[in-house]
């Protein structure tokens, strides 16, 4: 019987680059995202596509249900949804604060803890949470972006431990930059950088560029998916999957430079 992969966030970018690979590798795919009328799989057979909003947190257990009726198994949970909200955090309203931890955070707590009850039962089951370089190291003008995936990082080496002894495997996928729809269509700013009259403008415009610049550096989706894809399938219990050579170039200058040293280097960068 084939394996069957449940993933968020899979109109564009990463998601619909895995939906895509585990079709190819000839899995079973629940590919959901906000708005079915986006998606463009319709040359995958084994896919679905099922409307899913992670910040309606009633509609993920009816998502995740649906799909284990409709494929008889659930092997593999990907947690991808997710945007970026960029910008000064004194700027930010209530509003997008709530809206990026209940996408980012919130949404994966939804459909991981409806998952799990039927991963328990069958005592197996990957779930594997999109994280980012940011979940491990802070960038200027990211703080709230970064609390979320800090957040994720430290709430999946928790529940790695707490799902072990029933067989349920959990991992984080950390990319660095990668070349989607997150820095363009996806993304949201809490002031108008162009506006002089923002405190802040100045240095969101300083690390905005200096991002622009690290775009030629950029990952595709598809060599995310690809380490997607290993981690769903290498059997080890490996919690963390550094994905990009622009990630693991920055966190291995980390783990080797004294703090002081690496956020000067940071500063320096981004010029904030
Ligand atoms: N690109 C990068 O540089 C980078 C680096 C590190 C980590 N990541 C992470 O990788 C993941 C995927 O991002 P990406 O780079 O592939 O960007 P992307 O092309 O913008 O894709 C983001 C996906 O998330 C979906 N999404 C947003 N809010 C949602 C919600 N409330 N419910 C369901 N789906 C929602 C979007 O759906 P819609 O089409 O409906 O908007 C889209 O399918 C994110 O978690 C991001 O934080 C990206």
């Amino acid at each position: 019987m084939p394996q069957t992969v449940f993933i968020t966030g899979t109109s564009t970018g990463i998601g619909a680059a895995a939906v895509r690979l585990f079709a190819q590798h000839g899995w079973q795919v629940a590919a959901t995202m906000r708005n079915p009328a986006d998606a463009k799989f319709d040359d995958l057979p084994n896919v679905r596509v099922y409307a899913l909003d992670v910040t309606d947190a009633a509609a993920a257990p009816r998502a995740i249900q649906q799909a284990h009726a409709d494929f008889g198994s659930l092997d593999v949970l990907i947690n991808n949804a997710g945007y970026g909200l960029v910008g000064p955090f004194e700027s930010a309203t209530d509003a997008q604060i709530q809206q990026q931890f209940a996408t980012n955070m919130f949404g994966v707590f939804a459909v991981t803890r409806a998952a799990l009850p039927i991963l328990r039962a069958q005592q197996s089951g990957v779930i594997i949470n999109i994280t980012s370089v940011g979940g491990r190291t802070g960038f200027p003008m990211n703080s709230l972006y970064h609390a979320t995936k800090f957040g994720l990082d430290g709430f999946s080496e928790s529940l790695w431990y707490e799902l072990a002894p029933f067989g349920i495997r959990v991992k984080v996928v950390a990319p660095g930059g990668v070349a989607t729809d997150f820095a363009t269509r996806s993304l949201q700013m809490t002031i108008d950088p162009a506006n002089d009259a923002e405190p802040y403008a100045a240095q969101v415009r300083s690390v905005l560029a200096a991002f622009n610049e690290r775009g030629g550096a950029a990952s595709s989706p598809e060599l995310i998916a690809e380490v997607i894809f290993g981690a769903a399938t290498d059997g080890t219990s490996q919690l963390r999957y550094i994905a990009g050579e622009d990630a693991k170039s920055l966190l291995g200058a980390k783990s080797q430079m004294s703090e002081a040293d690496f956020m000067a280097m940071i500063q320096k960068s981004f010029g904030v």
